[in-house]
């Protein structure tokens, strides 16, 4: 089976094909255009997203079939983000992928951003596949999600306020760093004492019981609240700068990998699987595997390209859904909000499409 990913849901204009059956998928294209302008506002500007993606979306498209040597007569399904995002910017990505469909006499199957990205690692581990833990962490999004088997998805535990990265570009804004910040206070830490500024670990109290609701829960905000005022307090921040981004770094990775840790362990699982854009975070990805290490697990963590949005892991989770019959309608709409696991209203097991 062929098949054709989009993915317009925040700030990249990414297609990708796909190709394969089951667990065996090949990666056979991936282009991603990231949307740059937005750099300038310190953050993404729906407006304009939406309008990038219209300019992007049509040669972004031609380019991933022509690197993959396959025309759309080739295709079997087309694969789209429809949920959750930026409606405007997934509206660029749903209304194209539909019509592109319907003119070519394929299917459409619409897909939920974040299964797209517990499918991403799939498409470079063969092992990176259920029953995992999987820990999300994105601009957008921090989602911790015990995976027993593919389309059977329970969310233990997400933020309450920040989402990781908007943490990690909020502190960057703080220390006078450009956006996005993420990268670029990994790089300072390096450089940090971490026992000069020791912020609290949130949510991470010892005596927390699994029935607790704050038990795989995270918050970031007071933390936050803590780099501002460590930040206001600082006599001389172009020396103290390093010193406070380790702090805010250490604690905020060590609060996720305590709670990956606890939905592992409670969910006896040996595999655990990290995404999104905080996942290239390299002082995440070895936290967990050292509070990991003593059960036994392996933990996969993709490259770049794979870890932030694309298209790839769009038309690979379509692959799934496709093999076992799923089409959409062309009712098939857009939504900037869904929960994981549950689908667009269009659709119906066994329809035609
Ligand atoms: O998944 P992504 O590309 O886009 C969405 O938000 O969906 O994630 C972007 C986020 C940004 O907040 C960025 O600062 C963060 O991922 N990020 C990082 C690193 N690289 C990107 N955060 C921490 N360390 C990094 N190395
Ligand atoms: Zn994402």
């Amino acid at each position: 089976m062929v098949v054709l990913g989009i993915e317009t849901s925040c700030d990249e204009t990414s297609a990708a094909v796909v190709s394969g059956s089951g667990d065996h998928a090949e990666q056979r294209s991936l282009v991603i255009l990231s949307q740059d302008v937005h750099r300038i506002f310190g953050g993404v500007v729906p407006e304009i997203a939406s309008r990038a993606h219209v300019t992007a979306i049509v040669p972004v498209v031609e380019q991933a079939l022509r690197e993959a040597g396959t025309r759309l007569t080739d295709v079997d399904v087309v694969a789209v983000t429809n949920a959750p995002g930026l409606v405007g910017a997934l509206l660029v990505g749903v209304s194209y992928a539909k019509g592109l469909a319907f003119g070519a006499g394929k299917p459409v199957i619409g897909v939920h951003h974040m299964e797209g990205h517990l499918f991403a690692q799939s498409l470079e581990h063969p092992d990176a596949v259920p029953p995992f833990t999987a820990l999300l962490v994105s601009g957008g999004h921090t989602l911790l999600v015990d995976v027993p088997a593919w389309d059977d998805y329970r969310v233990l535990g997400a933020t309450r306020d920040d989402a990781a990265g908007e943490a990690f570009d909020k502190v960057a804004k703080l220390l006078g760093l450009p956006y996005p910040g993420g990268r670029h206070i990994e790089r300072l830490s390096r450089e940090g004492d971490p026992s000069r500024f020791r912020f609290a670990r949130p949510m991470l109290r010892r005596n927390q019981q699994p029935g607790d609701d704050d038990y795989y829960d995270v918050s970031f905000s007071g933390l936050k609240t803590a780099v501002l005022h460590a930040v206001r307090d600082s006599a001389d921040l172009e020396r103290d700068a390093a010193h406070i981004a380790r702090g805010f770094q250490d604690a905020l990775i060590e609060t996720l990998a305590g709670k990956v840790r606890r939905a592992a362990e409670q969910h006896d699982r040996r595999r655990v699987v990290l995404g999104g854009g905080v996942a290239c975070n390299q002082a995440l990805v070895n936290e967990v595997e050292a509070r990991l290490a003593d059960l036994g697990a392996e933990v996969y963590a993709p490259s770049v390209r794979l870890a932030t949005d694309n298209a790839a892991m769009i038309a690979r989770a379509g692959l799934f859904h496709a093999e076992r019959g799923r089409r959409d309608d062309w009712s098939l709409n857009a939504y900037a909000s869904l929960p994981l696991g549950s689908r667009d209203g269009g659709w119906r097991k066994g329809d035609g499409g």
